[in-house]
């Protein structure tokens, strides 16, 4: 008997599906579905024996054990055979924190989950480990599947083009034309992916490809598809685990198509029933203010949803005015005491930019996250002694430009740091680190 399966998010239709079917909404209903674990088999093993097991695969020589995600499969896919796993070493990435960290934002307790260091650079690695092995073994199963496709602002086409050119499988990427970084842009190119570049923005690509993908040989490998999540869901295992099985007060993390957020909660609800922890945390969504119909529902305590056109924002990746797990979202922040909070471009860039002071290199997504923070705990909402961790979604690599802007000679922003071009003399270098050093 399958030990994890689909199943609808809506309680209306209880019926099981098989993980092997090519499926991604509920044929009853039309709503999103999520992977269900037999919680009573997984509950055969003791909270401490789960423990224990996790902690020896961490970081092992073993190379599916060593990931983050595979280390932990029971959880996950517990039915793939080991040799249809298609892994880059994705997750058990760094809880950042330290004392400069907590002095500049002004908070003990605070940490920073880099999920951004991993092999394509964000987070989408978690979940597309998953989603490609699952491909994988459907076509080694016999499927006729020929290619995988996505919609993506930049990171999901990135992690699909590494994970599935390293299996040997097609790639097809619908982008935003213009809208995403251009290291962003070059990932897919690089990996050999069919890369189109639409004239619409990333809700205009998510419509096209859910048609696209109709045609099974197709597969598609957007969030929606709740494979990915399954991934992305240990984010919250391994915190709880770095921090000695212990969860901290408040996660944040940025939302766009609102796919991560409920795959933190789905994770943290896991830990939760098979008693790894014994209390949940509240959860945080952190918004760009050009992209916040999230923000602008819970204003409204969620009584309605309205979808809007996203307007440009430093944080391109979740440029997203109509996000596909709106639904799943709202639930998790419903059962985890959550809020939701936004921030302008001029927070964003600034609170980054603070973060790097640091010794982190954030990304604007992870500014957004960050902002958020400091926003929440001015109003009190978090309070001086609860502990904190910030998701942060990708590395600030991928997004040179936009620190180079921040920094260049021509703005104004708050933590400016622009280059010195200087002739190539002793005399002159050692005035310069002369101001340096007097400088406050
Ligand atoms: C860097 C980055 N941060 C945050 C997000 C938001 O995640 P989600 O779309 O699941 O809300 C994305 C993806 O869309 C992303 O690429």
């Amino acid at each position: 008997m399958a030990r994890a399966w689909f199943q609808s998010i809506n309680p209306k239709n209880t019926a099981h599906y098989s993980l092997d079917e090519i499926i991604y909404r509920c044929p009853q209903t039309g709503s999103l579905l999520e992977v269900r674990h037999d919680m009573d088999e997984l509950k055969k093993k003791s909270a401490m024996d789960w423990r224990t097991l996790f902690e020896e695969r961490w970081r092992s020589q073993d190379k599916i054990d060593a990931s983050g995600i595979w280390g932990k499969r029971e959880w996950v896919l517990p039915d793939i055979p080991r040799e249809h796993v298609v892994s880059l070493g994705e997750g058990a990435s760094t809880l950042f924190s330290g004392s400069m960290l907590s002095k500049l934002f002004q908070h003990d307790a605070l940490y920073v989950k880099l999920c951004g260091n991993s092999h394509t650079g964000s987070f989408k690695d978690l979940g597309m480990t998953v989603l490609v092995s699952q491909v994988n073994h459907l076509i080694k199963k016999g499927k006729p599947i020929r290619a995988i496709a996505c919609a993506s602002t930049g990171d999901t086409s990135a992690a699909l083009a590494a994970y599935a050119s390293y299996a040997g499988i097609l790639s097809v990427i619908l982008l935003p034309k213009n809208k995403i970084s251009l290291a962003q842009l070059m990932q897919p190119i690089a990996n050999g992916s069919l890369v189109l570049a639409l004239d619409t923005d990333f809700d205009g690509c998510m419509k096209i490809v859910e048609e696209l993908t109709l045609e099974k040989e197709i597969y598609l490998a957007n969030s929606m598809n709740s494979l990915r999540v399954e991934g992305q869901k240990t984010v919250g295992i391994e915190v709880a685990q770095q921090l000695g099985w212990q969860l901290p007060d408040w996660f944040i993390i940025p939302g766009g198509n609102l796919g991560n957020v409920s795959a933190l909660g789905a994770g943290l609800k896991m830990l939760y029933e098979l008693k790894l922890v014994n209390s949940l945390p509240r959860i945080a969504v952190a918004q760009a203010q050009a992209a916040n119909p999230l923000y602008q529902a819970y204003l409204k305590k969620f009584s309605t949803f309205s979808p809007i056109t996203a307007k440009e924002t430093a944080a391109s990746a979740i440029r997203i005015g109509n996000p596909v797990s709106v639904e799943k979202a709202i639930r998790t922040l419903k059962e985890f005491n959550g809020v939701v909070e936004e921030a302008t471009e001029v927070e964003l860039k600034d609170t980054a930019a603070l973060g790097d002071r640091a010794g982190l290199l954030v990304d604007p997504h992870t500014g957004v996250a960050l902002a958020a923070f400091a926003k929440l705990k001015k109003a009190g909402v978090i309070k001086p002694n609860d502990s904190v961790c910030v998701v942060s979604t990708a590395h600030g690599l991928k997004f040179a430009d936009f620190k180079v802007q921040y920094h260049s000679s021509a703005s104004n922003a708050l933590y400016k740091n622009s280059p010195i071009d200087l002739e190539a003399t002793l005399g002159a270098v050692k005035d310069q680190v002369a101001r340096f050093l007097d400088r406050k």
